[in-house]
């Protein structure tokens, strides 16, 4: 299966990108987990016809903005509560999102995730991942369903968004 890690979603885009510029110098951050993070109001994200569809079927509990420092990584994990996010990347100069499949040898596979602008990705939280991010702060859309792992997984949405072809 090709799209075992992740899946672009078709539509685009359209309110997300001006709504950060316009308001990150403002932006309230509060600490999560390891993550800087700024929630999002739901009006915002709501108006995104993807995000507003997926959100009828599968609700959303709340999205925002995560952001990472330069010259850090994010190592090797899966998430700890999350099945599947949503993703777009808002603001980045240089760094790697990158898949593998579980631990076993030394030398393995990577399947990179190049981020399109204005673009959703549904992402597979439960697949060991990575980021990599080199000089410049790096800025992502993401989302966090109500349902945790246990019961809402990456496959069950991809098929639901195949099927309507979001
Ligand atoms: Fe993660």
């Amino acid at each position: 299966m090709t799209d075992r890690y992740f899946h672009e979603i078709a539509t685009q885009s359209t309110f997300i990108q001006a709504y950060f510029a316009k308001n990150l110098n403002k932006a309230k951050w509060q600490k999560y987990h390891d993550f800087n993070s700024w929630q999002m109001p739901t009006e915002v994200w709501e108006a995104e016809k993807p995000l507003s569809e997926i959100n009828k079927q599968f609700k959303i509990k709340q999205a925002g903005v995560i952001s990472i420092n330069s010259n850090t990584i994010y190592d090797w994990h899966k998430d700890e509560k999350r099945g599947a996010a949503i993703n777009m990347i808002l603001q980045t100069n240089h760094s790697h999102t990158l898949f593998k499949r579980d631990e076993g040898q030394v030398v393995q596979e990577i399947k990179e995730l190049k981020y399109k602008p204005n673009t959703f990705y549904l992402f597979n939280t439960q697949a060991l991942h990575c980021v990599i991010n080199f000089n410049e702060p790096r800025y992502l859309f993401s989302c966090e369903f109500e349902e945790n792992k246990k019961n809402l997984s990456y496959l069950k949405i991809l098929t639901w968004i195949k099927k309507n072809k979001l």
